[in-house]
């Protein structure tokens, strides 16, 4: 399959099947900016669940944080990103398009596109310029430089300042860590492919506060723990590897990075970076704000600044992942389904509930084991059509079982559950199938 032509198909099944929208469509639409449909919103919550579960629920080291988006203007002076979150800019004066200076060798020319920006006899690019990637808004009535606020770029900067809030009212002491999910916005020059690049997004990031000199060792297990994580969602191993940041890559904060790839249709890229940001961001804070965010440790009788190892995924980028690692396009009895073989932990909905016919009382038993189900994972109730085309559509949805209640339901209670990659099927007692499901669904 040509690798432009599966984004495109993924594109239109999540637009088809209620995943993704692209943002104020009956506007034209707002550029990289997208929407998630019923579908796309339990998928993503699903994400966001199994790594809340992983990184909170599961440890005793690790508290969770929701800080609000809008910060201190300070916070981002101390952090570094008024200065230094910037890309560099060229624009085209021919055709009017722009590029990132350091992207030249991935783009194409809008007029030639076999040829890079630059390339062509009528390009004319300018000199780049520094372009700062943060939204920019007013605090109160008045729209003046002594207003500005910024929508927040990482969501870290909110656990640095909570770092001390957190201490003091929990029983944690070092080494523990901050999780934190939610929103944060950049100002991409180059978005792109679909929901991988966008300017609205969501991060799920844990900052991990350690004593200096351990941070290698911790940074190290952090690398194993978060690749694991990926695993057991169910992304294809071979399709992950790691990528070590050159000196040259590294982020103004870090002292040493890797990201999690993933291999996309559109190439490796990144999913999740696991960074060492050393003391940086406590003493920048500490500088800045004037107060002082020292560890005191007890047992040893000694003040410290802690060091962070930062775990940083996004949200949508995981859900792209998600669909693109489930995609495939099977040849069945001669016909081509599609199906996301989704974990099924992280599928939407976990089974549907299908009348083999209408009659006979077989939609009204079915409705009943349907809402009986509903209390406890997300069902769909679908009783129209040809039972295969049923099948296809829930196939498309990613749901693990289809669920049909036939004449042998009326007589002996049992239904039939087809599993939907292997396309088996088993016959479960009424009475068992909410356990039966919850146990493969795990
Ligand atoms: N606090 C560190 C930090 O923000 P980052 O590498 O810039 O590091 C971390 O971002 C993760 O956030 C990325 O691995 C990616 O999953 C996600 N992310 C970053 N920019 C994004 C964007 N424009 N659209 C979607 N996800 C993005």
């Amino acid at each position: 399959m040509a690798e432009t032509t599966l984004m495109e198909k993924l594109m239109s099944l999540c637009k088809r099947r209620g995943f993704v929208f692209q943002s104020s469509e009956i506007y034209g639409g707002l550029g990289s900016v997208w929407d998630y449909g019923p579908l796309g919103v339990e998928l993503k919550k699903n994400v966001k669940d199994r790594w809340w579960r992983a990184m909170v629920h599961a440890r005793d080291d690790i508290e969770g944080l929701d800080a609000a988006i809008l910060m201190h203007p300070r916070v981002w002076e101390a952090s570094g990103h008024v200065a230094g979150f910037t890309d560099p800019l060229i624009d085209c004066r021919t055709c009017k398009a722009r590029f990132r200076a350091d992207k030249l060798q991935d783009a194409q020319c809008p007029q030639k596109p076999s040829k890079h920006p630059g390339e062509h006899s009528t390009c004319d690019l300018t000199e780049p310029r520094m372009f700062n990637l943060m939204f920019k808004t007013f605090m109160g009535p008045v729209e003046e430089q002594a207003a500005v606020i910024y929508l927040r770029p990482e969501t870290a900067q909110g656990i640095y300042v909570n770092y001390q809030n957190v201490l003091n009212s929990s029983r944690q002491r070092i080494p523990f860590g901050i999780a934190q999910i939610g929103k944060a916005f950049r100002n991409e020059i180059t978005p792109g492919n679909f929901i991988f690049r966008t300017r609205e997004f969501e991060q799920m990031e844990m900052q991990f506060f350690v004593k200096p000199g351990t941070d290698e060792e911790w940074f190290e297990r952090w690398r194993e723990w978060r690749l694991a994580w990926h695993h057991s969602i169910g992304l294809t191993p071979a399709r992950l590897r790691w990528h070590q940041h050159g000196p040259g890559e590294l982020a103004h904060y870090a002292k040493a990075a890797y990201d999690i790839e993933y291999e996309f249709p559109f190439g490796w890229n990144e999913i999740e970076g696991i960074h060492n940001r050393s003391d940086f961001d406590l003493g920048r804070h500490q500088e800045y704000s004037g107060k002082k965010l020292e560890y005191f440790d007890q047992a040893a009788n000694e003040r410290y600044l802690p060091f962070i190892v930062e775990t940083s995924a996004g949200a949508d980028r995981v859900a792209l992942t998600l669909l693109a690692d489930a995609y495939r396009e099977e040849i069945v009895e001669g016909e081509t389904r599609v199906v996301l073989r989704f974990h099924p932990s992280v599928a939407p909905i976990k089974a549907a509930l299908l009348p083999l016919v209408k009659k006979d009382g077989m939609p009204e038993l079915a409705e009943r084991i349907y809402h009986d189900l509903k209390r406890q994972y997300p069902c769909f109730y679908d009783d129209s059509g040809a039972i295969g085309r049923r099948y296809r559509r829930m196939d498309e949805a990613g749901t693990p079982f289809c669920c049909t209640v036939d004449g042998d339901t009326l007589k002996d209670g049992t239904l039939t559950v087809r599993e939907r990659d292997a396309m088996t099927q088993v016959r479960v007692h009424q009475d068992q199938l909410a356990s039966y499901i919850r146990e493969q669904v795990g």
